[in-house]
């Protein structure tokens, strides 16, 4: 460990942005030592509660303040701007939200900055660390499920709020595998206009580089996931292999059937129970160049790379060869070509309508 603690600011404080600002204070590994936000109301109560430097404007605060962590939550429309302060107040990690961009283009752009830059990258892809996702990972890496074939995961959140969850967590329970090619479908465009714009409903199939078949869905038309009642955490993430299956339901635990038997346990996706661990591992990065984050920005890339390749599938059609190549934003390609005829919902649309 540092002899002292990893100075943190903490830009948008939203709902992420105060988990994320509650966690490093807890954490002494960290001290948090500026917090900032475009909404006066927002600022006041964090500088009320943590008694540090505020600030809404982020770039004044971290010259000011020279962060060694530079942590942004803000929604998906504000990410280049924010890197572009992070890399300039010279810190040496940047931890920020999914999804990491809205377009390839805008992605590359942050990958090829931070790099230049030497900066750390850790992107909240944090339900990994949930007992029961580690659960099945270690089923999976046991080898009691036999020659992994298949990996899946599916969703009703929509795309640009849960695909790259559900990426990242298919490509954890295949090793990290790259992927070769992706194709995909897509209705719906009622989604656009959400601050997440995406489709309603997305399809995708990836062939990864070790032979792995994996499926997504996120959306509309996604299946249900009835064991679990709270609407955004009806999400299913698994692997099949020649000897049985084993898979997480986000806010319903875990279940197997290995070449052992039957098994099932517990688990919800929690916040606070998620969030330090994943804080926490941030530090190990920076103490240890060895000890990569198992969310950082790289593999965060290449999930992201995987949902935008299944974007391109639907306005090019057929399958698409990763790395990507450049190519137009794929929201507004998306817009473009998507029908006007509604998606054909496997359960209620939103989680209003589930609820009410
Ligand atoms: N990892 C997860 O489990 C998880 C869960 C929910 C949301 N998210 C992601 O977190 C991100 C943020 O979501 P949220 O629900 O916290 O949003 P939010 O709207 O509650 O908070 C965003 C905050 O950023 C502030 N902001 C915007 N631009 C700013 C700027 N230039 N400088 C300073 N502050 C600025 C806003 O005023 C707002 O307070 C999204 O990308 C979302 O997809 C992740």
């Amino acid at each position: 460990m540092g002899t002292s603690p990893y100075r943190v600011v903490v830009v948008g404080l939203g709902k992420r942005g105060k988990h994320h600002a509650a966690t490093f204070h807890a954490n002494p590994r960290f001290e948090l030592v500026g917090v900032c936000d475009i909404d006066s109301e927002r600022l006041e109560a964090a500088r009320t509660e943590y008694g540090v430097e505020a600030s809404s404007d982020a770039q004044a605060l971290t010259q000011a303040v020279k962060p060694d962590v530079f942590c942004f939550c803000t929604l998906p429309n504000v990410r280049l701007p924010l890197i572009n302060i992070g890399i300039e107040s010279g810190a040496k990690l940047i931890a920020y939200e999914k999804p990491i961009a809205v377009s390839t283009k805008e992605a590359k752009d942050i990958m090829a900055l931070v790099r230049a830059a030497g900066v750390k990258t850790v992107v909240s892809h944090q339900h990994r660390y949930g007992q029961h996702y580690q659960k099945v990972k270690e089923i999976i890496a046991s080898g009691d499920l036999g020659r992994v074939h298949t990996v899946y995961g599916h969703s009703t959140g929509w795309m640009m709020h849960m695909m790259t969850h559900m990426i990242d967590y298919m490509r954890w329970y295949n090793g990290n595998a790259d992927a070769e090619w992706v194709m995909g479908q897509a209705a719906g465009k009622g989604k656009f206009a959400d601050i997440h714009g995406s489709p309603d409903y997305m399809a995708g199939i990836i062939q990864f580089a070790n032979g792995v078949r994996g499926y997504v869905e996120t959306g509309a038309g996604a299946p249900d996931v009835p064991e679990v009642d709270y609407w955004w955490r009806k999400c299913r993430i698994g692997a099949q292999g020649t000897e049985g299956f084993a898979e997480v339901l986000t806010g319903g635990g875990w279940r197997a059937v290995t070449k052992k038997g039957v098994f099932s346990g517990e688990g919800c996706m929690d916040y606070d129970l998620d969030m330090p661990p994943y804080v926490d591992e941030m530090a190990d990065w920076l103490d240890d160049d060895s000890k990569v984050h198992p969310c950082c920005g790289e593999e965060a890339f290449k999930g992201f790379e995987i949902a935008m390749g299944i974007c391109r599938s639907v306005v090019d059609r057929g399958q698409v060869q990763l790395p990507l190549a450049d190519g137009a934003p794929e929201m507004e390609a998306l817009e473009q070509i998507l029908p006007e005829t509604p998606v054909l919902c496997t359960t209620a649309e939103t989680a209003e309508e589930y609820l009410g």
